[in-house]
């Protein structure tokens, strides 16, 4: 598994903001969408273009165009809704996948209770979208599902990550990449990410 810390000065000073005990619900749900489109940018990265020939101002000229790659986003109900506008306002056209997971507070243990996936999902580079990547129960859970119904090509996008869930990936599907603002330091004993963000989905949801 290949883990891509995406270290900017704009993603270490918003992280900073989110990281705030005192960041109001407005400024949480603003500065997690502007960290999620930074991660798109580097997510997508690698996305094959082909050339092509259009008419400009000044005569025919050869632009590039994303190549044919179909992208679904799989935000992970509920904290992964915290990032999916930022995504969106990357990659517009693409299809959204929904997964429903909460994770059991005393076995950490991940419940699935949603899931609608895109058609034609096993065509798709699946980009999973959650604030938090913690013991890994439910991205492993989710990378499972995703699995299953035919996807090769997962990414996960996440604005902290404990080391914990990092090699829980690895161990689980080594083939997945993780793209994440920070490795943190790592799980306190009720499996929160120190220093963390505190409850994502409650900073979200209220
Ligand atoms: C949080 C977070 C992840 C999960 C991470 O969700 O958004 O989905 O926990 O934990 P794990 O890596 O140990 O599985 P939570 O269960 O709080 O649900 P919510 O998003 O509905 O609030």
């Amino acid at each position: 598994m290949m883990v891509h810390v995406v270290d900017h000065p704009l993603v270490r000073h918003k992280l900073g903001l989110l990281r705030r005990d005192d960041v109001s619900t407005k400024n949480f749900r603003e500065v997690a969408n502007e960290v999620a489109r930074l991660l798109t940018y580097e997510a997508t990265k690698d996305l094959e273009t082909e050339t092509m020939t259009v008419q400009g101002w000044a005569g025919p000229v050869e632009v590039e165009e994303i190549k044919g790659k179909k992208i679904t986003v799989v935000p992970i109900l509920r904290a992964g809704l915290g990032m999916l506008d930022g995504v969106l306002d990357m990659v517009p056209g693409v299809k959204v996948s929904v997964v429903g997971i909460f994770r059991n507070e005393e076995t950490l243990e991940p419940v699935r209770y949603y899931v609608k996936l895109a058609g034609n999902i096993e065509e798709r580079l699946a980009l999973i979208l959650d604030p938090m990547l913690a013991t890994g129960g439910t991205l492993s859970h989710t990378i499972d599902l995703l699995k299953e119904a035919g996807c090769t090509n997962i990414r996960g996008l996440f604005l902290v990550a404990a080391p914990e869930g990092i090699a829980r990936i690895e161990k689980d599907h080594p083939d997945v990449h993780i793209y994440t603002a920070a490795i943190d330091e790592k799980l306190n004993e009720a499996g929160y990410i120190i220093p963390g963000l505190g409850d994502a989905g409650d900073k979200i949801f209220g």
